[in-house]
């Protein structure tokens, strides 16, 4: 019987971690054709991300009805605890994101610029991640 509290404890324990691990998965809507997104995807699985796609055929529609501004488009919009992300968005700032939990829609980088994740090129530009509030106003979160 003196187990019992070291049983349950472990059984909390676990409980939580796959409650964490389950809050982090990256919903992907995107359109089938689009092969630059299952490269974006790839990127988000090889950086520990839980991620599930849903080939749609309006993106931009479905990017208007999460909130984020189509000035701020991209081929792809996602989804992950509560934040909107659009376009090639490199795993690293969505972890910061999700750590640092600001008041804000999400996470952008517009367009869809060579170089960041999924765009592979020979070519690489510079580009920044903007943080998207709510009213669609926008800050540089990460320069890349
Ligand atoms: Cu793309
Ligand atoms: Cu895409």
């Amino acid at each position: 019987m003196k187990l019992l509290p070291i049983f349950l404890s472990l059984a909390l324990l676990s409980a939580s971690g796959a409650f964490a691990q389950g809050a982090a998965r990256v919903e992907v809507y995107k359109n089938a054709a689009c092969s630059c997104c299952g490269g974006w995807v790839d990127h988000l699985r090889e950086n520990g991300f839980a991620v599930s796609t849903h080939d749609i055929d309006d993106v931009p529609a479905n990017r208007e009805k999460l909130g984020m501004p189509e000035k701020l488009g991209s081929c792809h919009t996602a989804t992950v605890n509560g934040y909107v992300i659009e376009g090639h968005v490199p795993a690293s700032d969505i972890q910061r994101l999700l750590k640092e939990k600001p008041k804000a829609l999400g996470l952008a980088v517009p367009s869809m610029p060579a170089g960041s994740p999924g765009m592979d090129s020979a070519n690489p530009v510079n580009y920044d991640t903007l943080l998207v509030e709510r009213d669609g106003s926008t800050s540089i979160f990460s320069k890349h």
